[in-house]
């Protein structure tokens, strides 16, 4: 049968996708099961969805996901544990509704870990133990966060901690965005040095990837990947998209009601740069243990509803008719330059 994207990338890395369970049926699941060699749960694993109430547990979803990787034989990355969005509100709030203390909050993390992890021990072989914990803002170290206003800055070092009790052979991700822009570069880079120092139990960095057909340059991906290699670290690409739209404008003014046409200009930009990143991927091959696409196609992305709500984005390798793109040859037909 035709090859496909995990078969060029055989001798380099797992290519992952980001998955609803609803994305494992028909067209959807075919062109999982011919492309790709991996899974993450874009959603259904997060805290919020999967362990909604103190004794209350989801696994539907999250199992569907799991028994697909199972019978097509797909490696699968847990996402996440700790994160300062879609956690249970009910784990910061006691049952008379006060905030909860830092033991109970330390032994409610504990319990939700245990649960997860032990769950889909020997089937998921990596997890994203914390995520985005790092601010954004360049003079603050930590996000501020539920997590951190009460547990302090060693929430960080007890989830790896708990993770690795749980499943002593899972692969522990720390996960952030903006990874490669210097300054949080540089501030991701000094936690994960923090945890190495203190012996913490954590394998690799996850560079999310929500990157655009602007940013970043190759000279700011390889000093980035230079960077997180000189730590020992495996290095994960974990949610790859190429935005059309500019992220740091964005910010400053929402590009509200401007035309969200996928020009031929702008798919000729979008190949380019897919293609600059694989080259710089296949070129970290020996860090790099896994690339991932934050979903299957551009049917459906979180980017048509962020940041501006509606405005269609195309940032995958596979158009709506779950059709290769251009991009798609760029980033398969390469010469194997080793
Ligand atoms: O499922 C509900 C639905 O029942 C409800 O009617 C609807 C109304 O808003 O919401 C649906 O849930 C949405 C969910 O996606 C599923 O589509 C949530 O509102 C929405 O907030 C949620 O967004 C997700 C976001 O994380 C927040 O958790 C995105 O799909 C998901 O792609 C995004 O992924 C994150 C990574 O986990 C971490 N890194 C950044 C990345 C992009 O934001």
């Amino acid at each position: 049968s035709e090859k496909g994207l995990k078969d060029y990338y055989a001798d380099y890395f797992p290519i992952g996708v980001a998955v609803s369970p609803r994305s494992l049926e028909g067209e959807s699941a075919e062109l999982i099961r011919a492309e790709f060699n991996s899974l993450t749960a874009e959603n259904v694993m997060k805290m919020g969805v999967i362990h909604p109430e103190m004794d209350r547990f989801n696994w539907g979803p999250a199992d569907a996901i799991a028994n697909f990787a199972k019978e097509n034989n797909l490696k699968l990355r847990g996402h996440n544990l700790v994160w300062h969005q879609q956690a249970g509100p009910w784990i910061f709030t006691t049952e008379d509704g006060k905030t909860v203390g830092k033991e109970e909050l330390y032994q409610r993390m504990k319990a939700h870990i245990d649960s997860v992890v032990g769950r889909y021990k020997g089937t998921i072989y990596a997890w994203d133990v914390v995520n985005e914990a790092i601010s954004d803002k360049p003079d603050e170290f930590l996000r501020k966060s539920e997590w951190l206003d009460i547990a302090g800055e060693e929430f960080i070092m007890k989830a790896f901690e708990y993770a690795h009790e749980a499943d002593p052979d899972a692969k522990l991700y720390y996960n952030d965005y903006n990874a490669i822009i210097p300054e949080k570069r540089d501030r991701i880079y000094k936690l994960l040095k923090m945890l190495i120092d203190n012996d913490v139990p954590i394998d690799g960095v996850g560079i999310q990837g929500h990157w655009s057909i602007f940013s970043p340059t190759e000279t700011e991906l390889r000093e980035a990947m230079d960077l997180y290699a000189s730590l020992g670290l495996d290095i994960q690409i974990t949610e790859l998209d190429v935005s059309l739209y500019q992220w740091e404008k964005e910010r400053r003014e929402l590009r509200q009601g401007e035309s969200d046409e996928f020009t031929p200009e702008l798919e000729a930009r979008q190949k380019e740069k897919y293609d600059m990143f694989f080259r710089v991927f296949r070129d970290y091959k020996d860090q790099l243990t896994g690339v991932t696409f934050w979903n299957v196609s551009d049917r459906y992305s979180w980017l048509d509803h962020y940041p501006v709500e509606g405005r269609k984005n195309y940032p995958l390798l596979f158009d709506e008719d779950y059709k290769r793109k251009s991009a798609y040859d760029a980033v398969a037909h390469f010469e194997d330059t080793n």
